[in-house]
């Protein structure tokens, strides 16, 4: 079953070309990884999708119906969540303030209850390290412990099918990457489909089902993630990395 359908968009920075005739697609309960140099686009593919920078042409689909133009509160309630890249917690707020204000976006009725629901008190129970800091104020966390608010403040409030990540490794000591790499595990077993943003090749390739190399705005190639892991060649010229 296909959750997310990209299909043939091209997106702009004003004048600025940006991604062109990008399609991708993420099935239930995949780990589909994106991944490409700095640059590449792929955090506007996640703009994209999310309704922040809607695509000039193409589509974007959930469950097969049209969701470019809706705003990125509806996409939201429709099931599509996004932790962007530059972890957005409220620093002089505690860890318990900033989950009650991201609990907030109620649900509506043209959201569509599929995904899975996460209440303030689950996040709790699968997140020690919030759980003990709940009234420490995010802005004096670790980077690794803000990485892990900035997720979990997209797993609550209406049920969540598909979580967008956009780079939740960087800057991670690599102790603290190996926990990211572990929420993310542990999610898709809960049954989130995930669409997984890097530029760490071989994080993403590690977790991922599948993955997209975006190269300049343009998908230069899609493949099983073993298979890209395995692939010298493809890793040096795409990404830079062995
Ligand atoms: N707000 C913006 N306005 C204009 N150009 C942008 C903006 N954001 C990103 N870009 C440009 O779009 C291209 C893709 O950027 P981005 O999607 O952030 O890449 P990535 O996430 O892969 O590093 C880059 O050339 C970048 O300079
Ligand atoms: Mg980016």
């Amino acid at each position: 079953m296909t959750v997310l359908d990209v299909d043939s968009v091209d997106t702009y920075y004003g004048p600025s070309h940006v991604l062109h005739d990008v399609s991708l697609n993420v099935e239930a309960d995949e780990i589909v990884a994106l991944i490409g140099r700095n640059g590449a686009g792929k955090t506007t593919t996640l703009r994209t999708i999310m309704g922040v920078t809607p695509p000039k042409n193409g589509d974007v689909r959930l469950h097969g119906d049209p969701i470019q133009g809706l705003s990125p509160n509806k996409i939201r309630r429709h099931g599509i969540s996004w932790t962007p890249e530059d972890r957005r917690v409220f620093p002089d707020l505690t860890v318990a303030e900033n989950l009650r204000i991201a609990n907030r976006v109620e649900p509506d009725n043209e959201g569509t209850n599929r995904g899975t629901t996460f209440t303030v008190e689950e996040v709790y129970e699968s997140f020690d390290r919030l759980d003990e800091r709940r009234d420490q104020r995010a802005g004096t966390m670790s980077g690794g412990e803000q990485q892990m608010l900035a997720i979990a403040r997209s797993l609550v409030g209406p049920p969540v099918e598909l979580l967008a990540l956009d780079e939740p490794s960087e800057g991670l000591a690599p102790k603290i990457v190996d926990d990211v790499r572990d929420m993310i595990e542990r999610l898709n077993e809960r049954g989130m489909t995930i669409l997984l943003v890097e530029q760490n090749a071989h994080l993403a390739l590690e977790l991922a089902d599948r993955a997209y190399i975006l190269e300049t705005g343009h998908i230069e190639l899609t493949a099983p993630a073993d298979e890209l892991l395995a692939d010298q060649d493809v890793l040096e010229t795409y990404l830079g990395v062995r």
